[in-house]
């Protein structure tokens, strides 16, 4: 080991932490790096990363006067995206991932991962960083420590969450935290021989995003993109943190839910404030309902952004549900974000960007696929030429997973309470995924088990974003199958468990609601205009929290007739209303019978009330 490594191995002189200045030169002496840099999270470190990945020709810096402050990353093509399929949660049991998760023996992973990381850093910077999900100092954060091979993931990291020097600081001499391993999988070094020339988007087809839930601990090897490399997204915020929260209902006898959920703040004209979570799969306009803009027509009501991904969510002091959202920035997806689609999403982009794959224009500025008309020319994400032309041919610009990683701070529709530390208190749930048929506009569960029924067997029709084939009903109960660390009947379970405990001690838990905005005519387009339109539905939710609005009792709870909504400033005469909010039996019936087949898969874990919930809705439609 190097005299510079040895130096930096033990810390800067504000660390105090033992278990974490151990677990550093643990790992150090695995993976074999040639420097350890501790992350400090100041600009100039920042500024000095993004130098550096300039220089190794992994950013290219974009027009200072089109787009301040920010950088264009080209990944490799064989790193575009999450590796479901290469993700486990090792826990000690195969029943305890559960059948929706990847399970290997931990001892039997460790062995792998163990030589997977042997020297796996050689050559190159290993960076040390310390970051918080939440705001430092809530009751409702957690600290993590990510080690990395890569400066992309430091410089994404100081965006995604609160990171640098005063984690440090909070964790003490002895404070907690999930140590998370990261290497790209490529060292500099191989076969004995220094020198090997770096690429600009170093990965390994050889892949691996591993939690261990029982001493939760967090390993990727092979992927720098995304939820695969940074990791206090899905590995902490939502895999490991669902086991935390489940655990502590142990301890507590409620415990807590860490969502994928968005938040948003709904204010009213009279200014009364309303929360609400929602939980939608991925490609449903989640961050567009994130950051809706209000018709013109809604004089007084506003929306504003608490987050667009994750939500952490735990009883406060007067019992209610409080929200926070964990991470410090989006990571979200570019493609199809316009001024028409998302105004204030456009507006968050405007500079101190981190562009991933999307085109480059002559000018030194960004494009991609639904922002609005092409240029002649542009640099594509795998840094061919491209023309209009292309596009006709079906080659895209950008890839359709193109992100953009932004603080959250820019938006200009970021609610004030966003880092507030207790959270918002949550007043309704709403759970939606993609459904062309059958399922209506909007329906208000009629009590916490049916609505976590309808969460439960929520179904989502895939796209092109996804590989395979399009129009597939998938089951993502939750929009959580990528992200549960644990069984999932368990996970109903805790649901279930949580909503009785709020009612026994006297608190009304949030309603919940399951929404639709997809639904298509006969000519195969969606009937529903969606986008600010949505208000419409929002404002009918809260008015139902208000308990002022008025629907119709049906089969799966309560929908809003043509005459309960707000239709000023829109024309969408009632047979269309009636077409979205249709309830076609013998669609139900097909419906129900399909829950079936995802009842089955979790049998053995599957919560007895969401089965009987099930023959009460067959009972009902006559079966
Ligand atoms: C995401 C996802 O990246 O859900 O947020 O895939
Ligand atoms: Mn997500």
């Amino acid at each position: 080991m190097s005299a510079v490594l040895s130096g930096a191995i033990t810390g800067p002189s504000y660390l105090k932490n033992r278990k974490l200045k151990a677990w550093v030169a643990d790992v150090a002496r695995l993976t074999q790096p040639d420097r350890v840099v501790w992350c400090d999270g100041s600009q100039q470190e920042y500024d000095r990363l993004c130098d550096e990945l300039v220089a190794a020709g992994t950013f290219r810096r974009l027009n200072a006067a089109k787009r301040p402050g920010s950088f264009l990353a080209l990944s490799d093509p064989a790193d575009v995206a999450r590796v479901e399929d290469r993700t486990y949660i090792c826990s000690e049991t195969k029943d305890d991932a559960g059948p929706t998760n990847n399970w290997v023996d931990p001892a039997q992973m460790r062995a792998t991962l163990n030589g997977l990381f042997t020297g796996s850093m050689r050559g190159r910077t290993m960076y040390v960083i310390p970051f918080s999900m939440g705001p430092l100092g809530s009751g409702i954060s957690q600290i993590g420590v990510e080690i990395s091979d890569s400066a992309y993931v430091g410089v994404n990291m100081r965006i995604m969450t609160r990171m640098g020097r005063a984690v440090i600081d909070a964790l003490g001499s002895d404070g907690e935290f999930v140590p998370c391993v990261h290497s790209v999988g490529r060292p500099l070094i191989g076969n004995g021989k220094r020198g090997e020339k770096d690429v600009p988007w170093p990965c390994n087809s050889t892949k691996y995003i591993v939690h261990f839930p029982q001493t939760r601990e967090i390993w990727s090897f092979g992927s720098g993109y995304g939820g695969n490399a940074l990791l206090g997204k899905k590995c902490l915020a939502l895999r490991i943190a669902s086991t935390m929260a489940r655990d502590a209902a142990r301890v507590d006898g409620l415990g807590w839910l860490a969502e994928h959920m968005l938040v948003v703040g709904v204010t009213s004209p009279e200014g009364k404030k309303y929360h609400i979570g929602a939980a939608f799969p991925s490609a449903c306009g989640k961050t567009n309902f994130a950051m809706l803009i209000p018709p013109a027509t809604f004089a007084g009501w506003t929306v504003t952004t608490v987050g667009e991904d994750i939500a952490w969510i735990k009883p406060g002091k007067d019992g209610r549900l409080y929200a926070i959202n964990p991470e410090a920035g989006f990571f979200g997806v570019a493609p199809g974000t316009s001024e028409k689609t998302n105004r204030n999403a456009i507006a968050t982009l405007r500079e101190d960007v981190i562009f991933t794959n999307v085109a480059l224009t002559d000018e030194g500025d960004v494009w991609w696929e639904g922002m609005g008309p092409p240029p002649a020319h542009l640099i594509d994400w795998q840094g061919k030429d491209w023309t209009p032309e292309d596009g006709k041919a079906g080659r895209k610009a950008a890839h359709p997973n193109a992100r953009f990683t932004v603080p959250a701070a820019q938006c200009p529709a970021i609610d004030d309470d966003w880092e507030n530390p207790d959270g918002v208190p949550i007043d309704a749930f709403l759970f939606g995924g993609r459904r062309s048929t059958t399922v209506p506009l909007v329906t208000e569960a009629r009590d916490w088990t049916e609505g976590v029924y309808m969460a439960a067997t929520m179904g989502s029709e895939t796209t092109a974003a996804q590989a395979g084939a399009q129009g597939v009903l998938r089951r993502d109960p939750f929009a959580m199958l990528p992200f549960c660390g644990y069984n999932m009947g368990d996970y109903f379970s805790h649901w279930l468990a949580l909503g009785a405990r709020l009612a026994n001690n006297g608190v009304k838990p949030p309603q919940i609601f399951t929404v639709n905005w997809f639904r298509t005519g006969d000519d195969g387009k969606f009937v529903w205009p969606g986008f600010g339109e949505n208000m419409r539905v929002l404002k009918w939710v809260v008015d139902r929290v208000e308990g002022k609005a008025s629907g119709n009792e049906h089969v799966f709870g309560v929908s809003p007739r043509y005459e309960d909504m707000e239709w000023n400033g829109l024309d969408f005469p009632r047979a269309k209303f009636d077409e979205i909010t249709s309830i076609d039996l013998d669609d139900w019936r097909k419906e129900i019978r399909s829950h079936t087949e995802l009842f089955a898969k979790l049998a053995g874990r599957l919560p007895p009330e969401l089965g009987d919930t099930k023959c009460n809705f067959a009972q009902r439609l006559g079966e």
